[in-house]
């Protein structure tokens, strides 16, 4: 298991002001910092980003709201780091997510649900090199 994984703070969470108590949670937890940015993805990026999605009826509705304002992006160190970090996210519906999860806390919808994490270790890098370069990473 990789110790690294990749996690973008959403555009709805950081429109709400939310980056600091999240960051907060996320070192809480354990996870190391080892890669930090505030950016914004275009249209076309968020449809790269979720191109595994395109075929999905809220493909549309997520790459619009995944760009339309900023979103902090980081790589985050722990051991099991990828299942470590949907563990503390929890559901992707907030309604179903354990109590205490940053989506229970935080998200407003099944859409707009604040954070995101990689699915698997092999996305966790693919994820953190389309945000990052080499020197912005620190090991
Ligand atoms: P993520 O990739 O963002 O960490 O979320 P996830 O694994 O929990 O969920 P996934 O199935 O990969 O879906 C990606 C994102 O698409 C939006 N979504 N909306 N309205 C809907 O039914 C719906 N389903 C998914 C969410 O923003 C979800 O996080
Ligand atoms: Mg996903």
């Amino acid at each position: 298991m990789s110790k690294n994984t990749f996690m973008m703070i959403k555009p709805d969470a950081v429109e709400r002001g939310l980056v600091g108590d999240i960051l907060k949670d996320i070192t809480n937890a354990g996870f190391k910092i080892k890669a930090l940015k505030l950016t914004q993805l275009s249209l076309s990026e968020a449809k790269t980003f979720y191109a595994i999605h395109s075929e999905r009826p809220f493909f549309n509705d997520l790459t619009s709201y995944m760009s339309r304002s900023p979103v902090v992006a980081a790589v985050l160190e722990k051991d099991n780091a990828v299942s470590e970090f949907r563990n503390l996210i929890g559901d992707t519906d907030p309604s179903k997510a354990s109590e205490g999860t940053i989506r229970a806390k935080y998200a407003i919808s099944k859409g707009e649900n604040s954070v995101h994490g990689s699915d698997s270790d092999e996305n966790a890098k693919i994820e953190a090199e389309f945000h990052f370069s080499g020197r912005e990473i620190l090991f």
